[in-house]
């Protein structure tokens, strides 16, 4: 099992490139299915979510061809096959979108149930509730999901919660269904916009993404396409709260700074300068971060997957801050780490109250989600000493090259295996 070692307290200076989204590239993947042609998809973010999904469309049939790093040829012409085992899914969440990208190409899909990161209980109930609005049957059968449809037949479906993946599963199921559907509380997320313009670049017909409303009328077929993955933003936010944590200064690069303006804000109230760009933020910290209080919500709200870098650099802010989860239940698995490192943290429900302390000290930890270990990275790079992070497969499956672009900034991170000899991450 290979861990970060992080020397740390040194501020981070300089410029980083920011990646495709890894939540847009995890709906396009499997997206592809429902084209008649091939498709090349650009930016793709090297990550081990984004392997796991390429391998997957190649199990169903698809021919995948890299052409370059970031840079994918998919045919789906021969994906015959219905079937994602849960060695496919490797226990992504993503794996979800097979069922509705399955159900829209053949009206019938069996999948492992998504796995992800572990926030309490994730249901899926607002995806089957779409997914028979449209008419298809969905049922659990032998620890798999399986939907069919004699055919898929437009409909309205309101959300009960706003749910990403939910949003773009009922999506995929729409797109070639005949008729209009539509999609009431949807969610907003930067990633939805990307999943409907790459499908409207086939020759979908959808409005509305980026709204509460969004309609989706049916087409038969689905052409061939070349595009482009948004920027991450929250890769882009991870760096931009790091080089505030650490009294840096450090412009993101290649961001869509409107996909930003919650974290800004939050950054800003912390004390953060922060200078915008037509596609780059600055973000300079001088001095100990100031309190604030932070609620995640769904876009265009604070983003829940920002909480944990957030609350790392609060732990050090003056004065009591409270950070609220107001997405999952259960996301402050990490806090147990960060008061190993020192952090004075009470979590109460949903609720964390947050003292801040003068300093964090180095400690081994552990990556206990996605997220949680790009926490656990940004203290190590705040706490003067050595901090070794394990666990870190969870990282490596939404962050690219990310020891690199840390020493790109300056700081002293390293990859180390099992023997202690530092592990190349290749790309
Ligand atoms: C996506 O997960 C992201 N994952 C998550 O990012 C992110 O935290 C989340 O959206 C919220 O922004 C991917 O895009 C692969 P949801 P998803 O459906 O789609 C409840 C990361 O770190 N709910 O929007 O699974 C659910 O329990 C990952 O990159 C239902 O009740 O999230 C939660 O409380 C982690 N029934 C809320 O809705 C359902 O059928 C939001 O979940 C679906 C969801």
């Amino acid at each position: 099992m290979e861990k970060f070692v992080i020397s740390g307290g040194k501020p981070l200076k300089g410029r980083v490139h920011i990646s495709g989204a890894k939540n847009a590239a995890v709906a396009i993947l499997p997206a592809v299915l429902l084209s008649d042609e091939p498709c090349i998809i650009e930016n793709l973010p090297q990550i081990s979510d984004v392997a796991t999904l390429l391998k997957a469309l190649s199990s169903l049939g698809a021919d995948v061809k890299m052409i370059n790093k970031s840079t994918v040829e998919i045919d789906p012409r021969h994906a015959s096959y219905f079937v994602v085992t849960k060695e496919m899914a490797q226990g992504m969440r993503a794996s979800s979108y097979f069922l509705g990208a399955l159900l829209g190409r053949h009206k019938r899909a069996r999948v492992a149930p998504p796995g992800g990161c572990d926030f309490g209980v994730r249901p899926i109930d607002q995806h089957i509730k779409g997914f028979e609005a449209l008419g298809a049957y969905v049922a659990i059968e032998n620890g798999m999901v399986d939907a069919r449809a004699s055919s898929l037949q437009g409909a309205s479906v309101y959300l009960d919660v706003v749910s990403v993946g939910a949003t773009m599963n009922i999506m995929l199921a729409a797109v070639k269904a005949s008729g209009l559907t539509v999609i009431e509380n949807a969610a907003r997320e930067p990633h939805i916009v990307d999943l409907a313009n790459f499908l409207n670049s086939m020759g979908a017909d959808i409005m509305g993404a980026g709204t509460g409303v969004i309609k989706i009328r049916g087409v038969e077929h689905l052409h061939g396409t070349q595009y482009s993955i948004i920027p991450d933003q929250i890769e882009a936010g991870t760096y931009m709260v790091a080089a505030a944590a650490t009294g840096g200064d450090v412009t993101v690069e290649n961001v869509t700074p409107k996909h930003l303006e919650s974290i800004i804000a939050k950054l800003i109230e912390t004390g953060a300068e922060i200078e915008e760009y037509d596609e780059a933020v600055r973000v300079k910290m001088n001095g100990r971060p100031r309190r604030c209080n932070i609620k995640t919500m769904p876009h265009p709200g604070f983003p829940t997957d920002m909480q944990p870098q957030i609350a790392t650099l609060l732990a050090i802010a003056e004065g009591t801050s409270i950070v609220t989860e107001g997405v999952w239940d259960g996301r402050f698995r990490y806090v147990e780490q960060l008061t190993l490192m020192g952090a004075d943290i009470q979590v109460d429900g949903k609720s964390a109250v947050i003292t801040g302390v003068d300093k964090l000290k180095p400690a081994p930890v552990r990556a206990v989600d996605l997220r949680a270990g790009a926490a656990m990275i940004i203290a190590g790079l705040m706490a003067e000493g050595i901090t070794e992070v394990e666990e870190i497969s969870h990282i490596d499956r939404g962050y690219e090259l990310i020891t690199e672009k840390f020493s790109s900034l300056g700081a002293d991170i390293k990859r180390i295996d099992d023997y202690g000899n530092l592990a190349a991450k290749l790309a």
